[in-house]
């Protein structure tokens, strides 16, 4: 026999050995939790070749006289820090997992079985947005909203931009701040502008909401009012329009100034490379107009 052949063959049996006592320790729990054991050997961890024990732990008092109280539970109703530890032992190094200890699940005693399910389904994912919508109702009612980035509509999902196994960055997002987040899929309000608008640069939060809200395009309000929290128009200069009372009347509901919203003429709100003044006129990127 080659080395290699000997190698292997050495590994086949320690695989069947593995296998062989697993499946010696399923037999054991079989008597009375036949279902479990029959479906164990379809899902990932059953094939993995994980008892119930690894889990469950050590079963001699539970078999002896079975009850709730000498076995180690998982859900609802069983101790957070016990049922988290067992599963820990093999995941705790998995670098998704790196912040666990300070997420907001952890200290609220949010259990790994409330989002993954080891027994129903073949691979213990949690189903998004689903299982995180029986906890943030909330969240549930901004994503049905009338704008809303496409969870529901299965196009992103939560953890595209959090990690709900808890992150350096607050509300568990995956990025250091929510701009360096916003940025991983819309690239284009990244800049650099020669004419930046400032809440634009600290937090894209300032203006928008980031699962859904009433106002179009995630937008916290609706313009001008979204606008006149930080800006007095009453200031508005009027000299391209030959005086206030002029430009006033462009606002007016007459010429859909108003309803076109302050972005009807600052259209590159987000940041602009244009010429600050424009053919000898006094506006252009520096106002955000193009
Ligand atoms: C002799 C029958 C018997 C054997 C063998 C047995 N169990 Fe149980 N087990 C029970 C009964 C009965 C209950 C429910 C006790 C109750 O409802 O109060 C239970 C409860 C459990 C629970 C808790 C269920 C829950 O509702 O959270 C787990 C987990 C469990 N068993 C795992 C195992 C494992 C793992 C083995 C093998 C090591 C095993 N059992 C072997 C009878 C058995
Ligand atoms: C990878 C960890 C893991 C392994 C391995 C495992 N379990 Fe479980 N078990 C869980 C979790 C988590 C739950 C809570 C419900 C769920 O997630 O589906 C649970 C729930 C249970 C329950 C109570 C719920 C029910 O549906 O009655 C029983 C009984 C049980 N397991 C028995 C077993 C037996 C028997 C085995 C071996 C065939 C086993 N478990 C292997 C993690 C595990
Ligand atoms: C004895 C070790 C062990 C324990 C305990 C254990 N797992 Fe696993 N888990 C594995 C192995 C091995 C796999 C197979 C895929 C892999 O290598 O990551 C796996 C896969 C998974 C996966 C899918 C990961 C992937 O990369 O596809 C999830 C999710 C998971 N386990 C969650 C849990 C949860 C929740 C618990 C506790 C209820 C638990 N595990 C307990 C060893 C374990
Ligand atoms: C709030 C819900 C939630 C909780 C709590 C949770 N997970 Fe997860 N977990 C997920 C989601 C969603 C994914 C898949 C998305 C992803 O890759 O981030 C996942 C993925 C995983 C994976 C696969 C990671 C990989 O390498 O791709 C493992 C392993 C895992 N979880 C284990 C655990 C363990 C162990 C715990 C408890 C300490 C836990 N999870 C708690 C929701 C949760
Ligand atoms: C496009 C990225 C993105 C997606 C997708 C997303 N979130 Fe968020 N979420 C954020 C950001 C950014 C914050 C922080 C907001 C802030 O700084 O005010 C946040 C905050 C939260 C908060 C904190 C409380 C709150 O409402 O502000 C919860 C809870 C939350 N998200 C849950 C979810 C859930 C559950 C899903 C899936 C249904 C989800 N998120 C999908 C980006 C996202
Ligand atoms: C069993 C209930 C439960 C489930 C399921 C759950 N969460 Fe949570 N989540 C909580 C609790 C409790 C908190 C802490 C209190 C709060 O901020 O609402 C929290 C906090 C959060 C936060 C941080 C909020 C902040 O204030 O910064 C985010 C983000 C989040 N969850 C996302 C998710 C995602 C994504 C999922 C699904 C993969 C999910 N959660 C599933 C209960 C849950
Ligand atoms: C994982 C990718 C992803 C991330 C991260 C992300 N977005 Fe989006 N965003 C999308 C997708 C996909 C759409 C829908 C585009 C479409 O339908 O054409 C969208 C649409 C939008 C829209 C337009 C909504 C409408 O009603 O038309 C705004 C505004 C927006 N995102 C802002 C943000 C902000 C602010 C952040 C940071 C908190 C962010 N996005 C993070 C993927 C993402
Ligand atoms: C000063 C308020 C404000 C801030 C801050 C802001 N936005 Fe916007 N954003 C708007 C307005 C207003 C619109 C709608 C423009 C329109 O309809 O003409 C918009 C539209 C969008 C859209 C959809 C239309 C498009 O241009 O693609 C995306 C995506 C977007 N913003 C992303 C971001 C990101 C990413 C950030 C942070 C880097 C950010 N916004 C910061 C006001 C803001
Ligand atoms: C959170 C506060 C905030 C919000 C909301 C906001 N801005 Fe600004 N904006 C600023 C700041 C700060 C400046 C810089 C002022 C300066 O340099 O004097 C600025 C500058 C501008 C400028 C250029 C002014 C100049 O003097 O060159 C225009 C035009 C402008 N904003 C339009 C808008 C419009 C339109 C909206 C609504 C879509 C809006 N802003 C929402 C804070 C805000
Ligand atoms: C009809 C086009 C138009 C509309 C609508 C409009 N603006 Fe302007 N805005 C301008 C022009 C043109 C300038 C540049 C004037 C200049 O550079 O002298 C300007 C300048 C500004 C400035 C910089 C001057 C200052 O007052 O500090 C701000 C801020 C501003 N607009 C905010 C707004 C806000 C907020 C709204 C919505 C309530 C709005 N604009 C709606 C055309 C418009």
């Amino acid at each position: 026999m080659t080395r290699i052949a000997a190698k292997l063959s050495l590994l086949a049996s320690a695989a069947l050995l593995m296998f062989a006592g697993t499946a010696l320790a399923n037999e054991k729990c079989a008597t009375c939790h036949a279902d479990i054991v029959a479906k164990h050997t379809t899902t990932l961890h059953g094939k993995a070749g994980k008892d119930c024990l690894s889990c469950h732990g050590g079963g001699d008092a539970h078999m002896a006289n079975p009850s709730k109280s000498n076995i180690i539970r998982f859900g609802k109703g069983a101790n957070a820090k016990e049922q988290n530890a067992q599963c820990q032992q093999c995941h705790g190094k998995n670098e998704k997992l790196m912040f666990w200890d300070s997420s907001y699940h952890k200290k609220n005693d949010v259990t790994c079985a409330s989002c993954h399910s080891v027994h129903k389904a073949p691979k213990p994912y949690a189903k998004q947005p689903e299982s995180c919508f029986q906890c943030h109702k909330d969240v549930k009612s901004q994503a049905n909203k009338f704008s809303h980035h496409p969870i529901i509509e299965g196009k992103i999902s939560c953890s595209d931009c959090h990690n709900p196994h808890g992150a350096l960055g607050h509300g568990m997002i995956k990025a250091e701040n929510v701009n360096q987040l916003c940025y991983k899929c819309h690239a284009d309000k990244r800049g650099p502008y020669i004419w930046e608008h400032p809440p634009v640069e600290e937090d894209c939060m300032k203006c928008h909401a980031p699962h859904g809200t009433k106002a179009a395009k995630l937008l916290k309000e609706k313009q001008p009012q979204l606008c006149q929290q930080c800006h007095d128009w009453s200031r508005h200069p009027g000299t391209p329009y030959g005086g206030n009372q002029n430009f006033t009347s462009t606002f007016g509901a007459g010429r859909g100034g108003l309803a076109r919203g302050c972005t009807g003429c600052h259209g590159t709100i987000h940041g602009s490379n244009a010429p600050g003044r424009a053919n000898g006129t006094v506006y252009g990127g520096k106002r955000f107009i193009r």
